[in-house]
């Protein structure tokens, strides 16, 4: 965790945010290589879950909505999370998770009495991980939901507006709008990716559990009686979907939850084996009616769809797909991470999906002071350029140097320029992952470079 953590920042992956004010707790910036892989791994979404499909819509819905939605959506009055205080040092923890630390299952759905019995149970063995003393109040639930004063311009007590807790209210909201602008028939699902809010009480393990993150939600609408089966299919699409970023297999399984929200009918989640262990990267759930028929009863709008063929009324029941950005991103950057030995040095590198590397191919002149080197590299670097990005020209330090520099971004492919390119038009390609080197023709590069790195 701790070298994944480091090389984010030493490499510009992932910073803390707000670092020079000492931070701020759950939040986090990506830095010019961040920026690219997070947006490989968004656009590599949108192929598998729009673009590839006929069945599915993009969305893009604000992040303000009317404060009424999350009275209807049940997130006012059952978005909670357990929460202890140390009435030593007026830490909030996460009850749940400090139950987890000493081997007792537990989770943030359980009934509040239940969690409390465990706590109190256990209260000798669990310590305040902030001054190790053992002096809690009873477990309290906090909303997650984050609150705004959008709109109040005179300091009233207007009720609040709320920062979107989950992306997929918008999609709900804007069912109707969808169905009455485009051609869709049920089944059919609405996707999007978007920023989403939640008052973590222990923001913790990094880009895992933040206050402020990005959601790839997928909400697929089908007729009542096909829910189970299109939830399954679901479940085998997105499996093939992660699986074709490249991952260990042997790094990802499923896991069904144990407690349900009430109207959930079942819900399995995709486990990475981050550095603590098998955890939740994404979930596929089985949401019957719930969110259609609240969302009409709360805006007294009919949500009801109308089949044509066959002249039938009713609610569409719904199956999601909801991940995280943040979270696949650090679960991509665990399995990519890569130490071996190379000429005899140990070095470090990330064995990333071409397609998902920050940069595609860096070239280099084999020496910065030879001016004939220089202009040779520069021309190939143009060249190639008009077809491939993003690409570096790199002349600091030595070739050994830059190597290492490219290989821990997990750039697939080094261009050397050397003397022999001056007259054979040749380049020396090297692969990050064995470090081999092929003489390449410089006509042909563009092209063997392209094939490996399409989405
Ligand atoms: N619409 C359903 C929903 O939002 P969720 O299990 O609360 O379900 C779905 O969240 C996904 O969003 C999670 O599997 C995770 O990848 C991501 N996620 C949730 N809370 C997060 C947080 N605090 N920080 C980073 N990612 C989070």
């Amino acid at each position: 965790m701790e070298k994944i953590v480091s090389l984010c920042k030493r490499r510009g992956f992932v910073y803390p945010s707000s670092e020079i004010y000492s931070g701020f707790a759950g939040v986090y910036d990506y830095g010019p290589m961040g920026v690219e892989l997070e947006n490989n791994l968004k656009a590599h979404w949108w192929k598998w879950m729009v673009h590839k499909r006929q069945d599915i819509v993009g969305l893009d819905s604000s992040i303000f909505m009317n404060p009424q939605i999350w009275e209807a959506s049940g997130h006012t009055k059952g978005f909670f999370d357990p929460m202890v205080e140390c009435k030593e040092c007026n830490a909030r923890i996460r009850a749940d998770k400090m139950l987890e630390d000493i081997g007792v299952k537990a989770d943030e759905k359980m009934p509040e009495e239940k969690l409390n019995g465990l706590f109190q149970e256990n209260e000798q063995k669990i310590k305040c991980p902030k001054c190790g003393k053992r002096n809690f109040t009873k477990v309290k639930k906090f909303n997650l939901l984050v609150k705004s004063n959008l709109g109040d311009f005179t300091d009233s007590n207007m009720a609040p507006s709320y920062l979107r807790g989950e992306t997929c209210q918008g999609i709900y909201v804007n069912f109707k709008n969808v169905v009455d602008s485009q051609h869709v028939k049920v089944p059919f699902g609405i996707a999007q990716i978007g920023k989403a809010f939640r008052n973590e009480i222990s923001p913790r393990q990094f880009l895992f559990r933040g206050r402020e993150f990005e959601q790839m939600e997928m909400q697929y609408f089908t007729r009542p009686e096909e829910e189970m089966s299109e939830y399954e299919k679901l479940k085998e699409y997105r499996w093939k979907a992660i699986l074709s970023l490249g991952f260990d297999e042997s790094n990802l399984r499923w896991k069904k939850h144990d407690n349900l929200v009430f109207y959930a009918k079942e819900a399995y989640d995709v486990e990475y084996n981050f550095p603590w262990g098998f955890d939740e990267m994404e979930g596929i759930h089985a949401r019957g009616n719930y969110d259609l028929t609240q969302h009409s009863k709360g805006s007294g709008k009919d949500l009801s769809y109308h089949d044509s063929e066959t002249n039938e009324k009713f609610i569409p029941h719904i199956v999601e797909s909801s991940g995280g950005v943040g979270r696949l991103f650090f679960a991509i950057m665990c399995d990519a991470y890569k130490e071996d030995e190379l000429g005899g040095e140990t070095r470090v590198y990330l064995k990333l999906k071409p397609s998902l590397a920050p940069v595609k191919a860096a070239v280099f002149p084999l020496l910065k002071n030879k001016p004939e080197l220089v202009s040779k590299a520069k021309e190939v670097f143009d060249m190639l350029n008009e077809e491939i990005q993003p690409m570096v020209f790199d002349d600091n330090g030595n070739i050994g140097k830059r190597y290492r520099r490219q290989d821990e971004i997990g750039t697939p492919y080094c261009i050397t320029v050397d003397f022999d390119s001056l007259e054979k038009n040749d380049v020396t390609v090297r692969d990050r992952d064995t470090g081999k080197q092929e003489r390449v023709s410089i006509a042909d590069i563009g092209a063997r470079i392209k094939g490996a790195i399409s989405l």
